[in-house]
């Protein structure tokens, strides 16, 4: 069988420098990932094509990253049955509230699972994607988890250090 993996999609390179938090959190977490430019409207012979192939070779989790009108991972969701996540990216004059509308206001049965617009919502994305993934990984499970424990220990360290500050 093959390694599963993780497919991010976005919708044109100038998604590109949002998307590396992404591909940060895979690779801090040691999941395998492929990332393609590829758009729901520019290029959606090539979007299903990849999709079902990448599907077929074993990807478990979607990522979809788009802006503006935002198809994509919904176009992506009624290719697969694998999990999708989106991402809405602010790529123009209504700064996201666009793409937050058309990634999560999908109709009932085609999930996606849409995270907050923007960097932060890239960053989950990797995470969310590392938690699906790590539901069958104990070895990834527990990457996560000593993550999630460091994430916790450096606001408490930022807490101790506050505390001195304010006593002193
Ligand atoms: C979307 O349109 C892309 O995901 C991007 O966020 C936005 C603008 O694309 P460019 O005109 O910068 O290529 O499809």
């Amino acid at each position: 069988m093959s390694t599963p993996f993780a497919a991010i999609l976005m919708g044109s390179d100038s998604d590109l420098p949002i998307m590396q938090t992404t591909m940060e959190v895979l690779r801090q977490l040691e999941v395998p990932f492929e990332a393609r430019i590829t758009s729901a409207h520019r290029t959606p012979d090539a979007t299903h094509a990849y999709v079902k192939e990448a599907d077929a070779r074993g990807c478990a989790v979607f990522i979809c990253a788009a802006g503006l009108a935002a198809h994509l991972a919904g176009a992506v969701a009624g290719l697969t049955l694998k999990p999708v996540i989106g991402i809405p990216l602010d790529a123009g004059p209504l700064q996201g509230m666009d793409s937050l509308f058309s990634t999560v206001m999908m109709p009932g049965g085609i999930p996606v699972a849409t995270v907050a617009v923007g960097k932060p919502g890239a960053k989950n994305a990797g995470y969310l994607a590392a938690q699906i993934m790590a539901l069958g990984d104990p070895g990834l499970a527990a990457r996560v988890r000593a993550d999630r424990e460091a994430n916790a220990a450096a606001v408490r360290a930022k807490d101790a250090e506050l505390q001195q500050k304010l006593a002193g």
